[in-house]
């Protein structure tokens, strides 16, 4: 097959990532780079590709690709994503989704009608440990599941909430919407989706408008429950970042953050280990527990997301998170922070599309 042809959008921070991976792809081909500010045109000399200043240049161009990666802030994903989803071309967009439930599920309803693949780049699920744990829960070993234990709990110093990300004091610029979200994609990846959230929040230190974390509890779809601890103002090592070791801002700790209970065994991330009564012991409190280390294959993410990205265009692989499971995120944390505000269980309601 011909390589994809694949335009990054937005080369800020994470975009020149994007290209870099696009360009040392083996199947697919960096089609162009595309950036409202001149800094993208440096970029695009340097990896040989052409470059456009907007979105309308490059669909007009001979260089129109066939999928393109939104790396644009924010609250431009849904305007950019339209635009190209019109045109036809098939769409990996970097979380979150849109900054609002209306927007998001236009732009899916719009990816749906135009006939394009649309992703978001909840790029944890392409995380060694997490494919790992997924494979374990598929295989059935654990027995049903019946509940998880999570926590993500971490200190960000108050230099974090200074200008020009001052925003981040806000309502809108929560652990909740920030970091939460990673989370749930990751529940939803793993266990099924969420439909029903109760939050009771943790002493606020700070004095920000924005939530500093929650006690929450879970009910999923399966019939699983869950309790999940969520706080950015409490120094712990119990957190995704230090668990794996994903960002290399974050110094890699490796204790656990999610313990997983099903109906014969239970498990726990990312020291990967299973506990059960054997094969030969009774099943009883009383029997001796015997432990069991899953192997985790080391991957690269951001490559890995994007050879997904490649085959689900080419109609290989179905997406592992697609527009509809980037919108239910953003659905739960929208829950949650309702559930905040009325001290109330919220039950969610996914739409249609
Ligand atoms: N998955 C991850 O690990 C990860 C990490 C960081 C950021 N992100 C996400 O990636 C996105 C970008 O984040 P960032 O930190 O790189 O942002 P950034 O502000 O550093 O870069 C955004 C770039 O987009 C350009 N741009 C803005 N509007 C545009 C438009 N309409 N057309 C073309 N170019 C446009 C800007 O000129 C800028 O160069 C955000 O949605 C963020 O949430 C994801
Ligand atoms: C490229 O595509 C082929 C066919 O789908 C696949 O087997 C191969 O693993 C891909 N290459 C990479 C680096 O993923
Ligand atoms: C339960 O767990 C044990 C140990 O991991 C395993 O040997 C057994 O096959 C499991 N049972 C089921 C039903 O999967
Ligand atoms: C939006 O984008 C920025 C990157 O510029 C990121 O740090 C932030 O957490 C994102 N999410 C929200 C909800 O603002």
């Amino acid at each position: 097959m011909p390589p994809i042809k694949i335009a990054v959008i937005g080369v800020g921070l994470i975009g020149p990532r994007h290209a870099e991976t696009v360009a040392a792809s083996p199947n697919a081909s960096l089609a162009a780079i595309v950036d409202l500010m001149p800094t993208g045109k440096a970029l695009a000399t340097k990896l040989n590709v052409p470059y456009y200043q907007t979105v309308s240049d490059l669909l007009e161009s001979a260089d129109k690709p066939d999928g393109a990666i939104i790396c644009t802030p924010n609250h431009t994903h849904v305007a950019v994503g339209l635009e190209l989803a019109r045109a036809g071309v098939n769409i990996l967009v970097e979380k979150p989704i849109s900054i609002d439930i209306e927007s998001g599920q236009e732009l899916v309803r719009t990816a749906h009608e135009a006939g394009v693949r649309l992703l978001v780049g909840h790029h944890r699920r392409f995380n060694s440990y997490m494919l790992a744990a997924k494979k374990t829960l598929v295989s059935g070993e654990l027995g049903d599941l019946i509940a998880i234990n999570g926590i993500w709990s971490t200190y960000k110093p108050l230099d974090y909430f200074d200008p020009p990300t001052e925003w981040r004091r806000a309502k809108t610029g929560g652990v909740i919407l920030i970091n939460m979200i990673h989370e749930i994609d990751l529940m939803h990846y793993l266990f099924g989706r969420i439909t029903r959230v109760y939050a009771e929040p943790i002493p606020s230190r700070r004095g920000f408008d924005a939530d500093e974390g929650a006690a929450i509890t879970l009910r999923f779809e399966s019939g699983a429950v869950g309790s999940f601890l969520l706080s950015d103002n409490t120094p712990s090592p119990h957190n995704f970042e230090a668990g794996t070791g994903e960002n290399p801002l974050i110094p890699k700790v490796g204790e656990d953050f999610y313990r997983i209970f099903g109906s014969n065994a239970s498990f726990s991330i990312p020291d990967m280990t299973v506990w059960s009564y054997g094969s030969d012991a009774t099943k009883s409190w009383h029997s001796p527990m015997s432990k069991e280390q899953i192997k985790v294959d080391a991957i690269t993410p951001f490559v890995s997301q994007l050879e997904h990205f490649v085959a689900v265009i080419q109609g290989i692989e179905e997406p592992s998170c697609s527009g509809a499971d980037g919108l239910s995120a953003l659905i739960v944390c929208e829950a949650l922070k309702k559930s905040l505000e009325t001290g109330a269980p919220v039950t969610i309601e996914f739409p249609k599309i």
